[in-house]
């Protein structure tokens, strides 16, 4: 909230960006030590000054403000005080639109999310797409860009080549009717089993002689050619994981702007990559392979018997998505394994001469592992998305029963599982079990529990917005309480900034400890300083409210 204050003070007196000048300045570790402070060892290094002697002479010089009281040096840094009654008394009346900026004046933000694969269903391994997509789209919206959320699902491929395999030969239509998705997840292991490679999806397998993988590979081709039998198959399968996808979707409260599929794009890939070869931007293999020299190899875009690959789809697809939406930045959030997809993508675009590549990120996310292992659809190694929700509510509804409180067990369960996901760095791994969506402590529960605590302090007051509000006197857990709060905006832009929704996170626990403490410490209802607090706990709840929308978590008013 102040940072803005403190970039207005240092401008004028030092030679830096506003921008550069803003991304130096730091919290102090200890809050005798001042509410922010600024490092002079850049500017030192400049200038070649002691950064020590800079400091002293920049004290001198800056000019305090209303807000900012005191301006101290200390060893190379400049502290900054802000003075607390202002904090005070800006802070009490903050409103429901605290934190938002007109940052991305409506500028377009393509976000490509969850994209699970058809025929598969989503498991835990899904999650962290979905929600950490979920969660930039709220924060972009928050910030006012325009967020366009693209769910592009896995809807061609070698494993649908292998689903449609295995569907022919095994197909049990009892199973399909009753449990569609497992169903189609017992045909895709049993084929898999067959077939018992081992190596990652994508080229490797296309270099290979399998004769099962093979057998997908004819069913693709089929596909393309629009062979009739295969493509009404192939819409069963769609159709029926679709209604999966959906469900989980519904549960997690999750939407899409649009919803495609890869194979939306194979005519328009391909058409780009004819144009290329004429451009001699890719070349053809005598056997009729197309590639591209792409970061210092061979990079195949189609495959010799001239059906598409993974990169073929994305070609055309960013093509596409650019000409409709003419976006400001597009992200793809996918495990941190599809790198060098992404790697390549955005080179080949750029040889191609698409200035929009520049435009293009990657956001990578670790490995959710369960127990030991990580998570694979190929041996059926996996813990069904559906299943980790349906638990996680069902222990929620044992928790609240427990209590013998208030509380809707499907938001507190999907707070749980959303709070787990999101509280972890994206690149971090997540080490999931039952015993990690516990309900205290770092969790979604413990903060939603924290916001139904607050409100029921607001209604049971009676004189709140009555009595006169004096924000003198102020104690040492109001004004950490205050001073977190006045971080929120800042945290919300570097939440951004990074592509990082764990800053959002980690801010909402550290907040609702501080609040919690407040209230252990400080007498609330019929105190003599009940209408400041009463207010303070008020803007508290706006801001906890705020920060959990935007990790998609929802509040209860009684919990
Ligand atoms: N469906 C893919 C998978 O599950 C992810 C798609 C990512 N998005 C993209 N445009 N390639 O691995």
């Amino acid at each position: 909230m102040f940072k803005k204050e403190i970039i207005n003070i240092l401008k004028n007196e030092i030679s830096l960006k506003e921008k550069d000048i803003g991304d130096l300045i730091e919290i102090p570790p200890n809050p005798d030590y001042g509410d922010y402070a600024f490092p002079c060892f850049i500017l030192s290094k400049k200038k070649k000054k002691n950064p020590k002697e800079l400091a002293e002479e920049l004290a001198g010089k800056l000019k305090i403000s209303r807000i900012i009281e005191k301006i101290e040096p200390r060893g190379s840094y400049l502290n900054f005080f802000i003075n607390k009654n202002k904090l005070a008394e800006k802070i009490i009346k903050i409103n429901a639109n605290f934190g938002k900026t007109n940052n991305g004046k409506k500028k377009t933000v393509i976000i490509d999310f969850s994209h699970p694969n058809i025929g598969k269903p989503m498991h835990v391994g899904h999650i962290r797409s979905t929600i950490i997509g979920d969660s930039l789209m709220r924060i972009y919206d928050f910030l006012n860009y325009n967020p366009v959320g693209i769910n592009y699902l896995g809807d061609t491929g070698l494993h649908i080549g292998k689903l449609i395999a295995s569907y022919e030969l095994w197909l049990n239509k009892k199973n399909l009717k009753k449990d569609p998705v497992k169903e189609l997840l017992r045909l895709y292991v049993k084929f898999c089993n067959k077939e018992k490679i081992q190596a990652t999806e994508g080229m490797d397998e296309l270099a290979s002689n399998n004769e099962w993988t093979n057998k997908a590979k004819e069913k693709i081709k089929l596909l393309e050619l629009g062979d009739k039998k295969t493509h009404r198959i192939w819409n069963e399968i769609r159709k029926a994981s679709e209604k999966g996808f959906n469900k989980v979707y519904d549960i997690l409260n999750v939407t899409f702007t649009e919803t495609t599929g890869q194979s939306y794009f194979e005519k328009r890939g391909k058409q780009i990559i004819a144009d290329s070869i004429l451009k001699g931007h890719a070349k053809a293999e005598p056997e009729g392979a197309i590639f591209t020299e792409s970061l210092g190899k061979k990079k195949y875009i189609l495959r010799s018997n001239k059906t598409a690959t993974y990169i073929t789809y994305d070609i055309g697809a960013a093509y596409e998505r650019y000409e409709n939406y003419n976006f400001h930045k597009m992200i793809y959030v996918t495990d941190f394994r599809q790198k060098e997809h992404f790697q390549h993508l955005f080179n080949i675009m750029k040889i191609f001469g698409f200035e929009f590549s520049s435009k293009m990120i990657h956001l990578p996310f670790g490995t959710l592992k369960f127990g030991k292992e990580v998570m694979a659809t190929r041996t059926g190694n996996i813990i069904l998305l559906d299943e980790v929700l349906k638990k996680t509510v069902k222990k929620a509804e044992k928790e609240i029963k427990k209590r013998k409180t208030k509380g809707d067990p499907e938001k507190v369960g999907v707070g749980a599982v959303k709070y787990l996901v999101l509280k972890n760095e994206p690149i971090k791994n997540v080490h999931f079990s039952w015993k990690s969506l516990n309900f205290e402590g770092n969790t979604g529960p413990y903060l939603q529990y924290s916001y139904a605590r607050a409100s029921s302090v607001i209604r049971k007051a009676k004189n709140f917005n009555k009595n006169k509000i004096s924000t003198d006197n102020l104690e040492k857990p109001e004004i950490a309480l205050l001073k977190k709060i006045s971080f929120f905006p800042e945290t919300v832009q570097q939440a951004e900034k990074n592509l990082n929704p764990s800053l959002i996170a980690n801010y909402s626990y550290e907040l609702a400890k501080l609040f919690n403490e407040f209230y252990h410490s400080c007498r609330v209802l019929e105190s003599k300083k009940e209408a400041f607090r009463l207010r303070l706990i008020d803007s508290f709840r706006t801001t906890l409210h705020n920060a959990l929308h935007l990790l998609g978590i929802e509040v209860m008013e009684e919990m």
